[in-house]
């Protein structure tokens, strides 16, 4: 059976494309999950791409992803990166690596994202990238963990 990789996106991430292109790019979230789903053919590996708005709903995913047997998780958190000691418990929980990606880098900006808590967790992290911090994330996951 295909591996399958969860790739879980936080509060805000719904409107790629739209929301401070200028910072986020112009690509959607749809076009990532495409562009993921292409490469991950490429690797042999399935992607299950999803978006919420609420914390809960990523803890719940998160161990989701463990139940299922996910090989890895690729998050990007949104601004619960620097909020979320709960994500960052979550991560600890499941045995499933976690790896972190964000579109920009937060640590070249507000110092207020210079913290972040599910990083402490993560076996990688794929920041300031754009789009391809997610590609870079995946391509990581195919590589390393058998
Ligand atoms: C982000 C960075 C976070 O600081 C921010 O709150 C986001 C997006 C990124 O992908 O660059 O929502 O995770």
């Amino acid at each position: 059976m295909t591996d399958t990789v969860y790739v879980l996106n936080g509060p805000n991430l719904n409107l790629l494309g739209l929301r401070e292109p200028a910072i986020y790019g112009s690509t959607t979230l749809d076009e990532i999950a495409g562009m993921l789903e292409d490469r991950g053919r490429e690797l042999g590996l399935a992607i299950d791409m999803r978006q919420t708005n609420y914390e809960g709903m990523l803890i719940d995913w998160m161990h989701e992803a463990q139940a299922e047997g996910a090989k890895a998780v690729l998050i990007n958190a949104g601004a619960y990166t620097h909020t979320s000691i709960a994500l960052l418990d979550a991560a600890r929980a499941i045995a499933t690596p976690v790896i972190e990606v964000h579109l920009s880098n937060p640590k070249e900006r507000e110092s207020f994202r210079h913290t972040s808590y599910i990083g402490e967790a993560a076996a990688a992290t794929f920041e300031g990238h754009g789009a391809d911090s997610y590609r870079l994330a995946l391509e990581h996951v195919a590589a390393t963990f058998a």
